[in-house]
């Protein structure tokens, strides 16, 4: 039996490189090897975009293009919509007894992003809804309802897994063992810098380059990225290590990084040269990705059909975890 892998994004804009090499990359290598599920956490979106389902619903098809183009293949794994599995919105209830305030309260993701609700809109009690305190039980919905067993994320989203594996083992606990535990797997470059320097690449902080960037874009952005600020002259030695265009050469310039950092610690390289070599370089690289996004938007039809037909079986497996729970909790009044 192949081990099962799911894994979920919030549709609330394009994927950056960010994403990409901090975990969609892998996923593409995930499934010739697990039983895959991509879930696009639309009810998640919500959460914190309620109040805007137009834009839910248009990144919703942003974000399925995304996935196809970078190489997820429906003929291989599962991709479907959280919004059409209510099975999970079921679960969601159930888990919300084995969780007190407190502890999601305390969960390190949910209490940065408090800080930025409070930083952006002044009176947290205006801001912080119900649903979304509670988001994590139902990302542990999302998780164990298809028996996830590994969990391929960024950095940011390990404390939302740990918050899983606890539901998962008092609900285990208290109804007999019915779910399983995942486990979060973290790839070699959890996180990405943004241009800027940032630890942090992210759309609200205007320091990403996007999987859909035109070159004219990439150029633009990598031109102004942050390089080693003791370097004036073009001869002048530097620091690659202080330099986000040496970082994003370690991405996309394969076997030329290592002639990237010796000319920059000999002053034999300009930073003009430099960054318009790794504006070829990311440009070659997203290109093939750039195309795959060009048909599927002439083809949305496609894309259509394969969100439905991916839901369509998502459910099959979500309804069988759901009888499983229901049955543990003794509320399967008309079951055979
Ligand atoms: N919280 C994730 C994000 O912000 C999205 C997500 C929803 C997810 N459900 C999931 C991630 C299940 C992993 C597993 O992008
Ligand atoms: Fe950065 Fe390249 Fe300039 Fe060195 S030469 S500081 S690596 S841009």
């Amino acid at each position: 039996m192949k081990k099962t892998v799911l894994t979920g994004i919030r549709p609330t804009g394009n994927l950056h490189i960010g994403h990409y090499f901090g975990a969609s990359k892998r996923w593409v290598m995930y499934q010739d090897e697990y039983n895959c599920y991509f879930e696009i956490a639309d009810v998640q979106a919500l959460t914190d975009n309620f109040d805007n389902p137009e834009k839910v619903r248009k990144n919703v098809y942003e974000l399925a293009i995304d996935l196809l183009s970078i190489g997820i293949d429906p003929k291989k794994s599962t991709i479907f919509l959280q919004s059409a599995i209510p099975e999970i919105a079921e679960l969601t209830v159930y888990y919300s007894n084995l969780v007190t305030m407190a502890r999601l309260y305390r969960n390190p993701t949910v209490k940065t992003e408090i800080a930025q609700k409070k930083a952006l809109f002044g009176n947290e009690g205006e801001s912080v809804t119900y649903g979304f305190v509670g988001y994590p039980v139902s990302q542990a919905a999302d998780i164990t309802a298809f028996m996830g067993e590994a969990v391929p994320v960024g950095e940011d989203q390990l404390p939302l897994v740990e918050q899983c594996r606890e539901i998962v083992r008092k609900f285990n606990s208290i109804y007999g063992k019915t779910l399983i535990e995942p486990e979060a797997v973290l790839g070699k470059n959890p996180r990405i810098k943004g241009l800027d320097g940032n630890e942090k690449m992210g759309k609200s902080l205007g320091n990403a380059i996007y999987l859909n960037d035109s070159p004219s874009v990439i150029h633009d952005k990598v031109m102004g990225a942050i390089t080693d600020p003791k370097k004036i002259r073009k001869d002048d030695p530097a620091d690659p290590n202080k330099c986000m265009v040496y970082y994003y050469h370690k991405l996309f310039s394969g076997d030329e990084v290592e002639t990237v950092c010796k000319e920059c610690k000999n002053g034999e390289r300009g930073c003009v040269f430099c960054k318009k070599q790794l504006i070829e370089n990311i440009c070659k690289y997203l290109e093939p990705i750039r195309e795959k996004r060009e048909y599927y938007l002439q083809h949305m039809d496609e894309v259509q059909k394969i969100l439905e037909e991916g839901s369509k079986k998502a459910r099959e497996k979500a309804s069988i975890t759901l009888k499983n729970v229901k049955k543990a909790m003794k509320i399967n009044y008309f079951d055979e």
